[in-house]
């Protein structure tokens, strides 16, 4: 157990790297062992999430071995079909990927359901749907049970725009005879790198960034190497950062486009982004505005990154609107950020927050992963001490996240709790 100690008004400055896309590395490694080949894989961050699926990939078998610390390669030609029921898998919402991928190989799949984020009930009834679409039975009680004599191309139409059903959904239909068609399938930049990894090793997918994807089966996919997009998240997190702080960053190694969202909303706020091919630059002096936010899906604002931007807003001039509309409860972080002095009024899906001069230190808990985030931006704008514990939760989105903090600045240290 640790918790990172800030010490916070330090003014972020200077250049920082993006790592690669956490939920795009983690469909990518299932991906790759829907091909009995050796696939290499570039730009993964080394992160709590990623060790875990590479663990339950080698508990089926699977050998997995960094070629160094950014890069793994996988070899599924020994990849046994068993039961994936560990805590890996119960704890990480992403291990739903397995189902996709066993179904798609070996036509049949046993997996625990997934975990996750506390977001309050996360279904999985979209996933099934597709599957059952391709030919599948599904079984689905204490464990989820899936088998198919043969999985042919269909129709989809996705009744919720959700990035794990249509990553899921495309891993079952690579393999299967025919041509699947996925409509109202989600656009993020990680369903698009997925699918751009399937076509590197032989998959014919077109549409991957529109709401209508087509997927035509082929017999067999080969190896490859393949390099995942920077992380859209991270780079969205640090841009806030630096906004907080009245600092000056370059985030660097990203993908200006990505950001469209959160960069018009601060530029609202009185925040000045300006953007290269691959590099953004976010100054901050002075009070910043408040503004509306609501999540939407891709391309709109992202839902991962509404708790940061309410720490941002606390301070912001005036009062701000957050309305989250694809989760029914990811605002638990509000409660720690009024501990550290900030005026919030949430009811259900809509949190009020009334800007006040200044946030002040206090310990405080995450309850998830961008929770987590949320209280890093809040310790490092907040007066004197912030203790976050349960760093643990951060640890499983941000590689070395105190030490790319303390580059830029910032007065932090990971310390261990005792008992
Ligand atoms: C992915 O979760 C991400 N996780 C989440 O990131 C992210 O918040 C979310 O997409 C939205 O962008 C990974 O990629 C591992 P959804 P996922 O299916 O796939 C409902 C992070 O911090 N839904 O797009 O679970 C669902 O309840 C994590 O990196 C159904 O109703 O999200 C939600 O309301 C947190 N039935 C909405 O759709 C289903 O079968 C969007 O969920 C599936 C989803």
């Amino acid at each position: 157990m640790d918790k990172l100690v800030i010490h916070g008004q330090r003014p972020l400055k200077g250049r920082v790297q993006i790592n690669g896309a956490k939920n795009a590395v983690l469909a990518i490694v299932a991906a790759a062992c829907l091909a009995d080949d050796v696939c290499v894989i570039e730009n993964i961050p080394k992160i709590a999430d990623i060790d875990n699926m590479l663990a339950i990939l080698r508990s089926m078998n699977v050998q997995t071995e960094y070629l160094d610390e950014h890069t793994v390669r996988i070899d599924s030609r020994t990849m046994v079909n068993c039961c994936a029921d560990s805590d890996e898998v119960r704890n990480m919402r992403a291990s739903y990927y397995l189902l996709g991928v066993l179904l798609g190989r070996f036509k049949y799949a046993r997996v625990s359901f997934p975990g996750g984020c506390d977001f309050g009930v996360r279904p999985i009834d979209q996933h099934i749907k597709g599957f059952e679409a391709l030919g599948a039975e599904v079984d689905a009680k204490s464990i989820i049970e899936i088998k198919a004599r043969e999985l042919h191309g269909t129709n989809v139409f996705l009744d919720v725009v959700s990035v794990g059903a249509t990553i899921n959904i495309m891993l079952a239909a690579v393999l299967a005879r025919g041509t699947t068609v996925i409509e109202n399938a989600a656009k993020e930049p990680h369903v698009v790198d997925t699918a751009s990894f399937l076509n590197s090793m032989g998959a014919d997918i077109k549409g991957a960034g529109t709401d209508v994807i087509r997927i035509k089966g082929t017999p067999y996919l080969h190896g490859s190497t393949y390099a995942v997009i920077p992380d859209q998240i991270e780079t969205g997190t640090l841009m806030i950062a630096a906004a907080a702080t009245r600092g000056d960053v370059v985030i660097s190694g990203c993908i200006p486009t990505h950001m469209e969202a959160l960069t018009a909303k601060l530029l609202e706020m009185g925040v000045r982004v300006t953007d290269s091919d691959d590099a953004i630059r976010v100054r901050m002096n002075g009070a910043h505005r408040a503004v509306n936010v609501k999540t939407q899906v891709y391309p709109g604002f992202p839902t991962d990154l509404q708790q940061p931007m309410s720490a941002l807003l606390t301070t912001a001039h005036g009062t701000s609107i957050i309305q989250e509309t694809i989760f029914e409860s990811r605002f638990k972080h509000m409660d720690e950020l009024i501990r550290m002095g900030a005026q919030i009024r949430v009811m259900d899906r809509t949190a009020i927050i009334e800007g006040v001069t200044s946030l002040y230190g206090a310990p405080v808990t995450a309850t998830d992963l961008r929770a987590g985030a949320a209280l890093l931006v809040a310790g490092l704008m907040a007066k004197g001490e912030t203790e976050i514990y349960e760093a643990e939760y951060i640890d499983r989105g941000y590689e070395h996240i105190e030490s790319k903090l303390r580059s830029l600045g910032a007065t932090i240290r990971r310390e261990p709790v005792e008992g």
